[in-house]
């Protein structure tokens, strides 16, 4: 299953869209379990222009504007991690955006997130800069990759 969800071609809710962002916010509370996001929470970011690549294993939510675009939230079932499935989305929407223009990519992650800043720091990411005690007292690392 792949799914490339866009508020460009998905209008209206539609049962399959409807389905899917029910197994996406399944997936999501796996990868989140203290932050769950609900179907409508997928919904309203898909309306507010986000863009949703997933699998049955992964997920990575992105938006892009202008010239620049951010990664939103990325995850990937506990049973499937360590077999490359979020550098291979990574490396789909990093290929994606270049295509369109997108010349700078932002995110923020928790500085005790050892796994998440692994993997951004091992795909070129770099620190910009601190948001002190942004997520219940703990840092956000600002970081970007130009592309
Ligand atoms: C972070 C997360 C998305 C990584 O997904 P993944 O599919 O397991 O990552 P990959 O297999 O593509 O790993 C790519 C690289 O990331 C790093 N990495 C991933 N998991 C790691 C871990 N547990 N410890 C250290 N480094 C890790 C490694 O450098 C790895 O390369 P390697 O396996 O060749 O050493 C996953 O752990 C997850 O869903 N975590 C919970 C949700 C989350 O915190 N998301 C990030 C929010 S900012």
């Amino acid at each position: 299953m792949h799914l490339h969800a866009n508020a460009k071609h998905h209008k209206g809710p539609t049962l399959q869209n409807k389905n899917l962002l029910g197994n996406l916010a399944e997936l999501h509370a796996k990868c989140f379990p203290h932050k769950p996001w609900s179907a409508d929470d997928f919904a309203d970011l898909q309306k507010s222009g986000c863009e949703i690549i997933a699998s049955q294993n992964g997920f990575i939510v992105y938006r892009a504007t202008c010239d620049e675009a951010e990664i939103i939230t990325i995850g990937v079932h506990p049973d499937a991690r360590r077999t490359g499935i979020a550098a291979a989305m990574l490396g789909i929407v990093e290929g994606d955006l270049k295509k369109r223009g997108i010349k700078h990519i932002f995110l923020e992650v928790a500085a005790d997130n050892a796994p998440a800043r692994s993997l951004y720091t091992g795909n070129g990411y770099k620190q910009i800069g601190v948001r002190p005690k942004y997520y219940d007292g703990v840092d956000a690392i600002m970081m970007r990759k130009d592309i």
